[in-house]
């Protein structure tokens, strides 16, 4: 399976000399990136990770080892705690894969420190005294906020339950060296894993930051580095944009910008990708919105927005273009009762399956929004699984990488984050 950049729909809006116009730029980045010369260039060890993660094995070994030990305590609960990239990542596969309702055969994951409301982690607290966790604490820099307190809060009641037994239930993903969650899994003994120096949070999906907690919860990790790794071949040896789909969505991103479309949405007529399109928002809007420019990264789960922001996106005002997010085959379907009746109007759509009306719903939705003038183009997987989802993710990291070089921002840094927490430090009085 392949993800294609299909941009027919954009094709009305762009000329073959829009495209010829940018393919120069999008050749610089591409070489930016590869050859590490760009802005950032000390953060691009994502490019070839998941090839030599795979080549390497340690990593994964040690992974697996983890996974053994910790299914000793037959474990029905993976608390991950982190913010931003941190855990957005793990929390888009996990949703993407798992059924609406839970699974039964895999622990649930669960999720902290993502922000700070009180009424939330009070429940969560009450919540984890029944179950039987196991806990993953990750922050690449080891001292934020958000997640800081959660862990505290988390690491209370690990204690409370299972006493000395707690540290051997939880695992911490941080940097090599430095951090207050480096000194605190020294002291405490906690296994550890290290996130690499020369990988940004938003970026890193498939280091431990993203496979550890997916893999603690029984996904196949080596096939979503499979995925990622079969992209990366594809992305990194070819620089044309005939032959390179994320130099196509980068392009296509980037004349859409100068043309006055400030805004993309991310369409899905999946809800389990809502949170994919959440992980993609982070990725893009931290990498590319700085110095006052940027594409502001949206998302819609379809037909359900169709019926609120789907008027604004048909003839609002026309800032927008468009990207869908599709797959072709779900786990399951079913089938619309056959009554032999049109009481509720449906006569015409008896016997058919509801995987086709969606289908149906979403081909007229891309035409109608086309029309209405918003550019509209498309990224499919045959269907939902870590192989796929490794792919499509290492083509948005990519892709994210080449648009904010062709841009002109650094895509590696976010120093917006910063203005936020200097205030709240203050408000706080938090010592220098
Ligand atoms: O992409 C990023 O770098 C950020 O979103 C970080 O992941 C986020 O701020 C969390 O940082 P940390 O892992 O240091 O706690």
């Amino acid at each position: 399976m392949k993800t294609i950049a299909d941009v027919n729909l954009v094709k009305n809006f762009i000329s073959e000399k829009d495209f010829s116009d940018i393919e120069p730029l999008l050749v610089h980045s591409w070489n930016t990136l590869l050859n590490k010369t760009g802005a950032g260039a000390t953060f691009t060890g994502w490019v070839n990770w998941p090839s030599a993660l795979l080549g390497s094995g340690n990593i994964l070994r040690q992974m697996e080892q983890t996974c053994t030990r910790m299914a000793e305590y037959k474990p029905d609960t993976v608390v991950v705690i982190g913010i931003g990239g941190s855990y957005l990542g793990a929390r888009a596969v996990y949703d993407a894969l798992t059924p609406p309702f839970g699974s039964s055969d895999k622990p649930q994951m669960i999720f902290a420190g993502h922000q700070m409301d009180a009424d939330y982690h009070f429940r969560l607290l009450q919540y984890l005294r029944d179950r039987n966790p196991v806990v993953v604490v990750i922050s690449k820099s080891g001292t934020t906020t958000e997640p800081a307190i959660a862990f505290r809060l988390i690491r209370t009641l690990m204690e409370e339950k299972y006493g000395a037994d707690a540290a051997d239930r939880i695992v911490a993903v941080t940097d090599e060296k430095k951090g207050a969650l480096r000194s605190l899994a020294i002291s405490q003994g906690y296994e550890t894993y290290v996130i690499p120096d020369d990988i940004g949070g938003r970026f890193s999906v498939f280091t431990p930051v993203g496979l550890l907690p997916l893999a603690l919860c029984g996904f196949n990790i080596r096939q979503l580095l499979q995925g990622a790794a079969t992209c990366e071949a594809e992305l990194t040896q070819n620089n044309t944009l005939q032959t390179n789909p994320a130099m196509q969505y980068a392009a296509v991103r980037q004349i859409m910008y100068r043309q006055g479309k400030r805004t993309e949405l991310m369409a899905t007529f999946c809800p389990r990708l809502a949170t994919l399109s959440e992980w993609w928002k982070q990725l893009f809007g931290e990498s590319e919105g700085k110095h006052h420019k940027g594409i502001f990264p949206a998302s819609l789960v379809f037909s359900t927005d169709l019926h609120s922001l789907g008027q604004f996106v048909q003839d609002g005002l026309r800032i927008f273009f468009e990207t869908f997010l599709s797959v072709q085959q779900l786990p399951e379907d079913v089938q619309i009762p056959v009554l032999n009746s049109d009481s509720d109007e449906l006569l015409y759509l008896e016997g058919k399956k509801l995987s086709y009306v969606n289908r149906k719903a979403e081909e007229a939705t891309r035409l109608a929004h086309a029309e209405g003038g918003v550019p509209v183009m498309a990224l499919e997987m045959d269907n939902l699984n870590e192989f796929n989802l490794g792919e499509l993710m290492y083509f948005f990291e990519f892709a994210c990488a080449l648009s904010a070089y062709t841009l002109g921002v650094n895509p590696f840094d976010q120093p917006g984050v910063e203005a936020y927490k200097q205030k709240m430090f203050e408000l706080l009085g938090k010592k220098k």
